[in-house]
């Protein structure tokens, strides 16, 4: 099941990045505190514009019973669907505006995107999976966390070890066994 998602590629990618794949099916395995915080200290070392570190982090690891459960009901009904089976879940957020002169970062989100693969490629390196997620209640979440004007919703992030497809309903079930696709290099390079 693993090696089906494992990216194909024309070049010689780096294994990290062709191994790092977003899985739905995730074992019972907890991650321990050194494992969650290693992942997100990876993500704080993402560039960022004026070195600003937009990125914010609302964690839960499965075992903190009422911080996982807060953060697994935001999610839509087809990503709690799975999402409920992985070890941690990560609500990212970012600041949108610089801390030195209260002035608009507009590569706020861009630089919390740079944060969150950082993150994913830590995890996948340390074997744990992940999937990103936009599905679910960004207003509500928001508004329970207190988020500040100048603080926007990212995504929502599951890890966790990796499970057996067959622990999935469908659709999610075949989704595990289907290899992934990305276009080809000239779709989108244009080389001068
Ligand atoms: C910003 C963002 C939002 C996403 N939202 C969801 C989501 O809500 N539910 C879901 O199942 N997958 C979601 N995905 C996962 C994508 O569908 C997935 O990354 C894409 O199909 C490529 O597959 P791969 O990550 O396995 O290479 C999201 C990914 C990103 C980057």
């Amino acid at each position: 099941m693993v090696s089906i998602k494992h990216a194909q590629t024309q070049y010689p990618v780096a294994d990290l990045i062709r191994k790092r794949w977003s899985a739905r099916a995730f074992s019972p395995q907890a991650l321990s505190q050194l494992e969650i915080s290693t992942i997100l200290e990876a993500a704080n070392w993402a560039p960022s514009a004026m070195n600003e570190q937009p990125w914010r982090y609302i964690v839960a690891l499965k075992q903190n019973e009422e911080g996982y459960q807060q953060l697994l009901s935001y999610l839509n009904p087809g990503n709690a669907a799975w999402a409920k089976d992985a070890a941690a879940l990560v609500f990212s957020y970012a600041k949108t505006t610089y801390a030195r002169n209260q002035q608009p970062n507009i590569n706020a989100l861009h630089d919390t995107g740079m944060a969150n693969q950082n993150l994913l490629l830590q995890a996948i390196s340390m074997n744990i999976y992940s999937h990103v997620m936009e599905g679910f209640d960004k207003r509500k979440i928001s508004r329970d966390f207190n988020l500040a004007d100048d603080e926007q919703a990212v995504v929502m992030i599951a890890l966790g070890h990796l499970g057996e497809a067959a622990q999935l309903d469908e659709p999610f079930r075949s989704r595990e066994a289907t290899p992934r696709s990305r276009k080809e290099l000239g779709t989108f390079v244009k080389e001068l």
